[in-house]
C-alpha cells in the first residue's frame, strides 16, 4: 500500500494506521478540532511508479455481454426497486448488490446500462469486495484497461483512482495551451483514444463530499438524435481523430508516469451500440482532436460547434450523487461525463475507483 503521509493523520497515529473518517478531539479549554484521519479505504490510495510500463493495448474480439441478456431483467431486476431519473438517460436501483449477481445478471446489468446509458446503485456494500471480486466483475463486460497516466493501486493497475484532498489537489483550471481556464468542467468519454474504446464502466465512490463532488453526465443518444435529418447525413461518413497524446504529455510534465506510449486512434463521428443498435454522437472535448479530411479550420468550427451542442443541452443531461455504498455505471459509448470539482478540497476529499472494461472497435451509424 502506498504509504499516506499526511501531517494531520500522523496526529492520530502513524501513517499506515489510518482508517476512516474525521474525529471530534476535545481539547483543554477548547472547541472540538476535526483532525482528519485519512481516506475510508487508505488500500487505494493513488499509487504511483513512474517506471511502471504497459505494453500496446491489443486487439480483441468483442461479444457485448447484453447481447446474452434476457429482455425482462429477472436475473438483475426480480427484488429491486427502480426509479428513472430522467427521460433520456439514468436510473437509480435500489435492493440489488452487484457483487452478489450471477453471469446472467451481469449480462442483463449490460442491458440496461446501454438502454438507460447510466445507473446509479446506493448502498453497496464496499468493505467486503475485494479488488479480485471488483476486477472479476469488471472483466465479464471485456478487457480491462490499464490507464496510462492515472494513479492505479499497488499490484492492481487495472484501477483508475480518482483522488482529492488538502495535500492532493494537482487539478489546474488550465487549458492545454496553459493558459487559465474559467471551469474546471471537462467533458470526455473515457480513454476514447483506445482503438477499443470502454463500453460498460464502474466508479466506486469510496469518499465524498458532504455536498457536490457530483458526476455530470449526457446522453451522446440524445444529442444525435436532435440534429436534423439533413446536419445527420452531414456527419455520416466522418471520421475523428482521438488522442492520447496532450495526456501524455501533462503527466510527463510533472513528473507523472506515462507507462504505454501514446496513440491517436480515427473512430466514426457516429457510432451504432452493437446491442441496442442506437446511433450515438461520438466526439468529446477531452480526447477528438481533428476531423480526418478536413482543412483545420473546418475541423475547428464542426468540432466546437458539436462540444457545444453536448455541453448546452442541459435538457439531456443529469448529474450523479453519491452517498456512501453509491455504485454508478455507465456507458462510455453512449455518454460523455465529467467530474464536478465544486468542493473545497482543503477540507474534504473525494476518493472512488473505476474499472474502464474495453469494448468493441467503434461501428459507424448511417443515416
Ligand atoms: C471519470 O472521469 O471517469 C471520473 C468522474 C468523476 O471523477 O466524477
Amino acid at each position: 500500500m502506498a504509504p499516506y503521509i499526511d501531517d494531520k493523520a500522523v496526529v492520530n497515529g502513524t501513517a499506515d494506521d489510518v482508517s476512516s473518517g474525521v474525529q471530534n478531539l476535545k481539547l483543554k479549554n477548547a472547541e472540538p478540532v476535526q483532525v482528519d484521519k485519512g481516506p475510508s479505504y487508505p488500500y487505494y490510495y493513488p499509487y504511483f511508479d513512474i517506471n511502471e510500463k504497459f505494453p500496446p493495448t491489443e486487439l480483441f474480439e468483442h461479444t457485448d455481454p447484453g447481447l446474452r441478456a434476457d429482455p425482462s431483467k429477472p436475473n438483475l431486476l426480480a427484488n429491486a426497486t427502480t426509479r428513472v431519473l430522467n427521460p433520456y438517460i439514468g436510473t437509480e436501483v435500489l435492493g440489488v448488490q452487484v457483487s452478489q449477481l450471477s453471469k446472467e445478471g451481469l449480462d442483463e446489468l449490460a442491458l440496461l446500462a446501454a438502454e438507460r446509458k447510466l445507473v446509479v446503485f446506493r448502498d453497496q456494500d464496499f468493505k467486503d469486495l475485494s479488488p479480485e471480486r471488483q476486477i472479476a466483475i469488471a472483466e465479464h463486460f471485456g478487457p480491462i484497461q490499464r490507464h496510462p497516466t492515472s494513479g492505479n493501486v499497488k499490484s492492481f493497475p487495472e484501477f483508475h483512482v480518482v483522488y482529492r484532498d488538502g495535500q492532493n489537489d494537482r487539478r489546474l483550471p488550465r487549458t492545454q495551451n496553459g493558459l487559465e481556464s474559467l471551469t474546471q468542467v471537462g467533458w470526455h468519454s473515457d480513454v476514447s483514444y483506445e482503438k477499443q474504446p470502454p463500453g460498460t464502466t464502474f466508479f466506486w465512490i469510496l469518499d465524498q463530499p458532504k455536498l457536490g463532488g457530483d458526476t455530470q453526465f449526457a446522453s451522446q443518444v440524445e444529442a444525435y438524435k436532435r440534429f436534423s435529418p439533413a446536419f445527420k447525413k452531414r456527419l455520416e461518413g466522418l471520421t475523428a481523430v482521438h488522442s492520447a497524446v496532450p495526456q501524455a504529455n501533462y503527466s510527463r510534465e510533472r513528473g507523472g508516469p506515462v507507462r504505454r506510449e501514446p496513440v491517436e486512434t480515427e473512430h466514426p463521428l457516429v457510432r451504432v451500440h452493437p446491442v441496442t443498435g442506437e446511433k450515438a454522437l461520438y466526439v468529446n472535448k477531452g480526447f477528438t482532436k481533428y476531423i480526418v479530411g478536413y482543412k483545420q479550420e473546418e475541423s475547428d468550427n464542426l468540432l466546437n460547434f458539436l462540444f457545444d451542442h453536448i455541453a448546452k443541452g442541459t435538457d439531456f443531461h443529469i448529474r450523479a450523487n453519491y452517498e456512501p455504498g453509491t455504485l454508478v455505471i455507465w456507458d462510455n459509448r453512449l455518454t460523455v461525463h465529467s467530474a464536478t470539482p465544486d468542493f473545497d478540497a482543503s477540507q474534504e476529499r473525494r476518493h472512488a475507483v473505476r474499472l474502464t472494461p474495453q469494448a468493441e472497435v467503434p461501428v459507424a451509424a448511417e443515416v
